[in-house]
């Protein structure tokens, strides 16, 4: 019996490039989805067959969506690339997916002035629509080409994320009757309590919910999105809903709808310990490891690595480093403070006005603080994995402070990649506050004087303390591998 899986993001695991003399290069998908979703299809096994609908994000990617759409990912996974024009995307993508429910669900918005959903954000709400309904298309049409499906192992199909809020009910629609197709969507993001997701225009946060609930299991990786996303089903929908065990893993509750039930359930991401472990062996690492190892002498570091993203906090985590500095002398010449963040989402200018905040508190805080023989900080806005893997290694404390976070990844590889033990300063907010409270510092995230206080204790920290949290940290975080993760969502859709 082969199982068939079809995944959905909006991301895929493979972008193309044209190159100066017109041949194409790929690059492989970055961000936390795309690697836990890419390392979880590990658990599909041998019995499944895997195809993975992405939209095109590159002008190669759409010539190439035209041409080839069966495109192949680096690993073997076959990717289809969806035709979408470039319009209807960037709408989708940059208005409405990560203007509006990224700001919603993040609770990012600067009320007094934003948002404002006029007619400019309905004619962006359609494209979201259409954008929706060109991946519900695509699975049905994969689904459908499997077909007799019961002879089979059936369909299990994977939505990722707030791009795809509407597919699982669209795609409902166009498989009507047909048995043993089991859909599943999963945010990786926080899910917005009741009176902060009704900013949205009513019809638009009913749509969200409706086309979620198209699916049979509705997933995300803390229980507390899980109960928000229960109580706007609630609040906004008026569905019949049951809550079960807000706090643990697995079944959170379930939702009765235009007589459906969904499943509700929490399953949290972690890492795939051994193979961040032998990346980290690798001489490109190791050649970072060394030139940072020089670059900051024996000092302490605290490391830092993020998108240039809002929700990410990194002006305040400027702001606390800047107050440890200014309150505990102590730490000057004896401390550094490595920022890497890797550009995101340029084309919304809230993203680009936050990356030059970023850049002038580095530099207030490195003209106020440095000396001849020591620079404090050094803030750098590239996208370098290998020496993001090789800060980790080398950081004695890592300060991860979302003002909201789905999970965060960062948190749980710097354990599982230190050398010599590291202690994590970590919002209370992000969803990896669930799993790792216990052994991490938790912080609010506003709170700027007790983020310095934190990275002071954290700083000051004991080696074996420092090193029995870091230990108890990576056992959490691999605790979860990707192949889990996803594995224990296929079974969940079988049953
Ligand atoms: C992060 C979030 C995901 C989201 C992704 C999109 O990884 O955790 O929920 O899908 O960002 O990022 P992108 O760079 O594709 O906009």
């Amino acid at each position: 019996m082969t199982q068939r899986v079809l995944v959905a993001s909006n991301r895929g695991p493979v972008t193309y490039q044209f190159a100066a003399d017109g041949t194409l290069t790929a690059t492989r998908g970055g961000g936390g989805m795309v690697g836990g979703v890419s390392s979880g299809l590990a658990a599909v096994g041998p019995k499944g067959t895997v195809t993975w609908i992405c939209a095109p994000l590159s002008d190669a990617d759409r010539v190439l969506a035209r041409q080839d759409p069966q495109a192949l990912d680096p690993d073997g996974i076959p990717v289809r690339m969806l035709d979408i024009p470039q319009d209807i995307f960037d709408r989708a993508y940059n208005n409405v997916a990560n203007s509006a429910l990224w700001f919603v669900h993040h609770m990012l918005f600067d009320t007094p002035n934003q948002p404002q959903f006029g007619y400019q954000f309905r004619r962006d709400w359609e494209a979201y629509l259409a954008y929706n309904e060109a991946f519900a298309d695509a699975l049905a049409d994969e689904a459908l080409a499997g077909a007799p499906v019961p002879a089979s192992g059936g369909v299990r199909v994977l939505i990722q994320d707030y791009h795809l809020s509407l597919a699982p009910r669209l795609l409902r629609e166009r498989l009507d009757g047909l048995p043993d197709v089991g859909i599943g969507h999963f945010s990786h993001t926080p899910w917005a309590p009741p009176d902060y997701y009704r900013l949205l225009p009513r019809d638009v946060g009913r749509a969200v919910l409706d086309g979620m609930l198209g699916a049979d299991r509705v997933g995300f990786h803390a229980g507390r999105w899980a109960a928000a996303f229960l109580d706007c089903c609630e609040v906004i929908l008026g569905a019949e809903v049951h809550k079960g065990d807000p706090g643990g893993t697995g079944p959170a509750g379930r939702v009765r709808h235009r007589g459906r039930l969904t499943e509700v359930e929490v399953h949290p991401l972690g890492v795939d310990a051994p193979a961040l472990q032998a990346r980290a062996l690798a001489g490109d690492v190791q050649a970072h490891v060394a030139s940072l190892s020089r670059a900051t002498g024996r000092r302490k570091l605290i490391v830092r690595v993020d998108r240039t993203e809002l929700s990410k906090n990194i002006v305040r985590g400027l702001a606390a480093y800047r107050e440890l500095l200014a309150t505990r002398p102590e730490w000057h010449g004896r401390v550094v403070h490595l920022a890497f963040a890797y550009p995101s989402r340029s084309a919304i200018p809230e993203y680009r006005a936050y990356t030059d905040h970023m850049r002038r508190v580095a530099q207030e805080i490195v003209e106020e603080f440095r000396t001849p023989d020591w620079n404090p900080l050094m803030l750098e806005v590239r996208d370098d994995y290998p020496r993001s893997l090789a800060a980790c290694a080398l950081a004695d404390v890592l300060l991860v402070n979302p003002i909201r976070d789905g999970m965060n990844l960062v948190a749980q590889e710097g354990p599982v990649l230190s050398e010599r033990g590291c202690a994590v300063v970590l919002s209370r907010e992000a969803g990896a506050a669930a799993t790792l409270g216990d052994d991490a510092l938790l912080v609010n995230p506003y709170d700027v004087s007790e983020t310095a206080a934190a990275l002071h204790q954290a700083l000051a920290m004991p080696d074996t303390e420092r090193r029995r949290r870091s230990a108890a940290l990576a056992a959490t975080a691999a605790a979860s591998p990707p192949a889990r993760w996803l594995g224990d969502q296929l079974a969940s859709l079988d049953r």
